[in-house]
């Protein structure tokens, strides 16, 4: 039987954020967050791997077609997110931390209905070189 191919899509963005609670206080926020909680914001060099799995189209022999979704990613998340403050300048974190977590998330829900029901969708989101998440897990 023939088997499913992931096809990966690798992005870049720089954004800043602010981890925290704000029911909690700066030294509670801190302790929960470390530097994250930086009550002025900083920054991380995120790094982005879209991941589409399916089954090659007989015709093109393209799973997805790279061009396409590069185009995509660009439209619906790094124009977004790219040079921005997460917390203040983007609508998804107004009421949501943007952690490595929600922001997989998002982007998950960003690019999903944008690419066919027929392929699977995964999103791997680089944090810092050793921190990564994997949505769906
Ligand atoms: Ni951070």
């Amino acid at each position: 039987m023939e088997q499913k191919v992931a096809v990966s899509r690798k992005e870049h963005f720089n954004a800043a954020h602010r981890l925290f609670c704000a029911d909690w206080s700066d030294a509670e926020n801190k302790r929960v967050f470390g530097a994250c909680s930086n009550p002025n914001y900083h920054g991380h060099n995120y790094e982005l791997v879209v991941q589409v799995i399916g089954y090659p189209d007989p015709q093109t022999g393209f799973v997805i077609n790279t061009k396409d979704l590069s185009i995509l990613v660009e439209k619906e998340v790094i124009a977004r997110f790219d040079h921005k403050n997460l917390n203040l300048d983007t609508d998804a974190f107004k009421n949501l931390n943007p952690t490595a977590e929600n922001i997989a998330r998002v982007i998950y829900d960003f690019l999903r209905p944008n690419i066919s029901a027929s392929l699977e969708l995964k999103i791997r989101l680089y944090e810092t070189e050793r921190n990564f998440v994997d949505y769906p897990a």
